[in-house]
């Protein structure tokens, strides 16, 4: 069963609105309140539309985020059943420091067919498409899966470009693709953009190997799987984290996530950039409007395109 057309005007315009809400704190050195100025508006949106929408990945679980909190339920509840994923926005350094690569998403999918990840660490691999299925794996270590991965697209190790989250927690991987002479193009945050550089024909990198937010790997997974590109996760559970996955119906904390495991069938992802980036041009101010330009895909309409639209402020 596939999303009804007729919501992905209404969807884009939710990540549009939140946008150049957070657009307004560009610069301002204050991570906080560019993420409220994209949470406020991307609610009063979605709360717009005709559905009866479900958050599953968004600010927080219920004690801890005021709003689109996971269980929160969002429109006029006359509609259709979807599953949300939101991040409201993506980059909030980026945007407080005014650098590429902010931008504001969502993913949307019938009830049932998104994975609900509590907001913690994902250990994460992500591949593009026409390769073995679930060619990888995390438990394989960085050398193996390299070889794989260059072996599957006929390549020279030397030749495989790998996307990192620049941490320490990941110098191990960072040593062992240097002693292979992998390309590493480092991220310093933003790792929904790292998981998405590996597709595309013109894609920057052949793999994105880096634990980030649990959230981001399952926004991530939408795309990709608009792609036929892949990605594996593990969520990484402290004692207390153990507890909120449970609340969330998660039992088994060393489960692998194949790509199947976090998104099923239809899917609308959007993302309207606050700051221009690898996916879309940033909110460009016109004195009295606004221009705003998304990456939209809606997977069973094959619809892959850029839009831009015009806002009076
Ligand atoms: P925010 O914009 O929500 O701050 O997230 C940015 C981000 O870089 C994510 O893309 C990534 O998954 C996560 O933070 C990594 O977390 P950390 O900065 O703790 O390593």
């Amino acid at each position: 069963m596939s999303i009804d057309s007729k919501f992905l005007n209404l969807f884009i315009k939710v990540t549009e609105n939140a946008a150049i809400g957070a657009s307004k704190f560009i610069g301002k050195k204050d991570k906080i309140a560019a993420d409220k100025g994209a949470v406020d508006p991307m609610r009063r949106e979605l709360n717009k539309i005709n559905m009866e929408g479900t958050i599953v990945i968004g600010e927080g679980e219920m004690d801890e985020a005021p709003m689109l909190y996971i269980g929160e339920k969002l429109g006029t509840l006359n509609g259709p059943k979807f599953d949300i994923a939101v991040d409201p926005l993506e980059g909030t350094k980026f945007t407080a420091n005014n650098q590429p690569n902010a931008f504001s998403v969502l993913v949307v999918s019938k009830k049932g067919d998104l994975l609900s990840a509590p907001d913690t660490y994902m250990e994460k691999i992500a591949i593009g498409a026409n390769l073995p299925k679930n060619l990888l794996d995390i438990d394989n270590g960085v050398e193996k899966n390299i070889e794989l991965l260059a072996k599957a697209k006929n390549k020279k190790i030397s030749e495989i470009k790998a996307c990192v989250l620049k941490r320490p927690r990941h110098d191990h991987i960072i040593e062992t693709l240097n002693k292979l002479k992998v390309t590493i193009n480092f991220i310093t945050d933003g790792d929904i953009a790292g998981a998405l550089s590996v597709i595309g024909e013109e894609a920057k990198n052949d793999i994105y190997y880096s634990t980030g937010g649990g959230p981001e790997g399952v926004i991530a997974a939408a795309a990709l799987s608009c792609y036929g590109g892949q990605i594996q996760g593990r969520l990484v559970l402290n004692e207390e984290e153990k507890i909120r996955a449970k609340k969330l119906g998660i039992n088994d904390f060393k489960k692998k996530y194949n790509i199947e495991d976090m998104v099923k069938g239809d899917v609308i992802f959007c993302a309207t950039g606050v700051t221009s980036g690898d996916l879309t041009k940033g909110v460009k101010d016109l004195g009295n409007e606004f221009e705003v330009s998304t990456f939209v895909l809606h997977k069973s309409k094959k619809v892959n395109k850029i839009v831009t639209n015009i806002y009076n402020k």
